[in-house]
């Protein structure tokens, strides 16, 4: 009996998860050995189950050791430094070759499963150039994806694979680093998940040092970290044979990735167990939007200046001038992500035991993605710390968005008398309050 509760569990969790990744782009960067596994059916299988639940996949093939392979059968040696292979121009038809080779390979393991696989040009490279003294020849680094070409395929409901090769502008080819481009795209493609199906152990404990904050389960397995945390983990594991990846994970969670999994690509049905399940099976590092939570510095005032400007010409929001924002400095928190902001709110103390929310606002091309409200939460948090009793705000157009974050209808006989006396009676603004 409990047996068949814990499957009918099971199939909840199923298809609690196939509902909330429908339509969602999930990116999978697969190591060529994995290819080359006795288990690689089943994961071309389970891909193909992924992608007939509804979710847009997109697969960046590895080709490393296909690579090493083909130069060697053809004599030519290339050397690698920091891990970069260095592309003479003269290997580059095999680097191709073997590239191609390993989408093929890719593509012809979807083929049994009935799905539409599409290799495409799509994108642009150009030359790693020389570095300290070393020319990379014909490596690349990742230019320009041409995301509309891809998402019209996605559309098309086709699997996109990207062998690591990339071209310039006059049509030369680049070899990619597969890790790199698999990470650009879950960027420009704004997937939800990466996936790096790689050829190494787990990652667990013993042998490897956790450093505070890192979560590890009862069997050793290194389960779930933040980008910083994955950045100490690197750092005091200087050995760890996954540190390229981990360092792509966190890159990726830190540009808008939601999570990036690390996986052993040598056990069968590894990817539907990471998709399906609560604990999963490999090593997740997941992005942690309050990471990017920060109280506004000065040199935060343009950014906020830029986001509010089209609102205050909408009326949206009253205008304010960079003084008034420094003076106002320390009231405000910001959403920001590689220095820039995306979003802001303030929370002005007033004489009595309340407090002001205003100056709420978030970068359209960043809207919906929960950074309102998990500025609207730091805010009840600051106003909790700073011992206020009560919340209230004053707003012409987003009554809706407050009321459903625990605002009600209040009046201006809410408002404390300094406010009260400030109050715009032409812009005729609806008061919301929320006691804490
Ligand atoms: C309101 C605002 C801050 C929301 O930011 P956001 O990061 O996009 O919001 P979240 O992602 O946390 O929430 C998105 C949800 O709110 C809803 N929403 C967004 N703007 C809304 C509005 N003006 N009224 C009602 N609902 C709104 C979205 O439809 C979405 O709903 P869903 O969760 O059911 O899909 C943002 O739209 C904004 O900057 N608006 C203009 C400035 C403004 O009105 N500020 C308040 C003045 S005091």
């Amino acid at each position: 009996m409990s047996d068949i509760r814990e499957q009918v569990d099971l199939i909840r969790e199923v298809f609690a998860y196939a509902d909330r990744f429908r339509g969602q782009t999930f990116v999978f960067k697969i190591d060529d050995q994995v290819l080359g596994h006795p288990d690689a059916p089943q994961h071309a299988r389970d891909l193909a189950l992924l992608h007939k639940s509804g979710i847009r996949i997109v697969l960046v093939p590895g080709a490393q050791e296909r690579i090493d392979e083909v130069l060697h059968r053809f004599g030519v040696e290339t050397q690698h430094v920091d891990g970069v292979r260095i592309s003479p121009p003269e290997s580059m038809d095999l680097i191709k070759m073997a590239a191609f080779d390993a989408a093929h390979r890719t593509m012809t393991a979807l083929s049994g499963h009935g799905i539409t696989a599409v290799i495409g040009n799509w994108v642009r490279a150009r030359t790693r150039g020389v570095i300290q003294g070393c020319d990379f020849g014909r490596t690349g680094t990742v230019d320009r994806i041409r995301v509309d070409a891809v998402l019209r395929s996605l559309d098309q409901g086709h699997v996109p694979i990207f062998p690591c090769v990339g071209h310039n502008e006059a049509g030369d080819p680049f070899n990619l680093s597969s890790d790199e481009l698999a990470i650009t795209l879950a960027r420009a493609l704004g997937a939800k998940k990466i996936f790096f199906l790689t050829h190494h152990d787990g990652i667990t404990s013993p042998p490897w040092e956790i450093p505070e904050g890192v979560e590890i389960l009862d069997d050793g397995r290194v389960f779930r970290m933040t980008p910083s945390c994955a950045q100490e983990f690197i750092s005091i594991n200087p050995n760890l044979p996954q540190r390229r990846i981990l360092k792509g994970a966190a890159e990726a969670c830190r540009n808008n990735v939601d999570r990036a999994h690390i996986l052993d690509g040598k056990v069968g049905g590894v990817l539907l167990k990471e998709v399906f399940s609560n604990l999963g099976m490999g090593t997740m590092v997941y992005s942690d939007a309050y990471e990017r939570l920060r109280p506004m510095v000065s040199s935060d005032i343009p950014g906020v200046l830029e986001i509010m400007r089209p609102l205050v010409s909408e009326k949206v929001l009253v205008p304010r001038t960079a003084e008034d924002l420094e003076r106002d400095k320390n009231d405000f928190w910001v959403y920001a992500m590689d220095g820039v902001v995306h979003g802001c709110a303030a929370l002005h103390p007033q004489e009595d035991d309340s407090a002001e929310i205003a100056g709420v606002a978030v970068d359209p091309q960043y809207a919906q993605l929960g950074i309102g409200a998990k500025l609207l939460e730091r805010l009840f948090q600051k106003a909790r710390d700073e011992g206020h009793r009560k919340l209230f705000l004053l707003t012409t157009r987003t009554a809706d968005w407050f009321l459903a974050r625990g605002f009600s209808e209040g009046s201006v006989a809410d408002l404390p008398a300094s406010r009260l006396a400030r109050y715009n009676a032409s812009r005729n603004s609806r008061v919301l309050i929320k006691n804490l």
